[in-house]
């Protein structure tokens, strides 16, 4: 570990607020820790050139290069471990992550959810809480295992769901909890203070 805290390694395929969040409270003092490095799948992801403008190390790697998700996740894994990161934050990572890959960070990745886990996994968290008529929806960090959403919960956040919501005002309030969720739940693994008991975390 660094003066300035513990690696974090990013990985995202789109916008990249999250990252944005993330690297703006470690800006002021408030998250203990470094980006080591920002890695994507897509060459023009708009967090991408934001990690750029942070001047951050970058790396995109084309899926188009490698001959399978295995091959894929080993190049990654691959900067990761160059970059000698402590944690693997996931920030809107469109891919599933292979089993070898979550067995070399066993416990080291985290991955926020825009839905109250365990309901509505996958993709259009935001549509599916209001097409199944929630009153209460919200985002989730957790522990990446090799299910889609699966992991042990560290932090969640709940969110109302208003009567004339549509799945944009709704997202864009879930995403506002969600840019002061996931920094505190990094917070809390990488300060080791809360343990993960089987499928349950709890606080040291
Ligand atoms: C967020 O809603 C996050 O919960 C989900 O993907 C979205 C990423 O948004 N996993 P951004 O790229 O961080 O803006």
């Amino acid at each position: 570990m660094s003066a300035d805290g513990q690696s974090i390694g990013i990985l995202l395929s789109g916008r990249g607020s999250n990252f944005c969040a993330i690297a703006d409270r470690i800006a002021k003092g408030d998250l203990k820790a470094h980006i080591d490095v920002v890695v994507s799948d897509k060459a023009d992801a708009r967090g991408l050139q934001a990690a750029r403008e942070h001047h951050l190390a970058t790396v995109f790697v084309d899926p188009k290069a490698h001959a399978s998700r295995a091959e894929f996740d080993h190049a990654v894994g691959r900067i990761l471990q160059d970059h000698a990161v402590d944690l693997v934050c996931l920030a809107g990572y469109m891919r599933i992550l292979s089993p070898d890959f979550i067995r070399l960070f066993q416990g080291r990745i985290l991955n926020i959810h825009p839905a109250l886990l365990p309901a509505f996994p996958g993709l259009h968290a935001q549509r599916q809480a209001l097409e199944h008529g929630v009153k209460v929806s919200g985002c989730t960090v957790h522990f990446v295992d090799d299910g889609v959403d699966t992991g042990p919960i560290v932090l969640q956040e709940a969110v109302p769901v208003l009567d004339d919501d549509t799945e944009e005002a709704l997202s864009k309030r879930i995403l506002a909890r969600e840019h002061d969720l996931y920094w505190r739940a990094i917070d809390l693994v990488l300060s080791k203070k809360i343990a993960i008991e089987g499928h349950r975390t709890t606080h040291r």
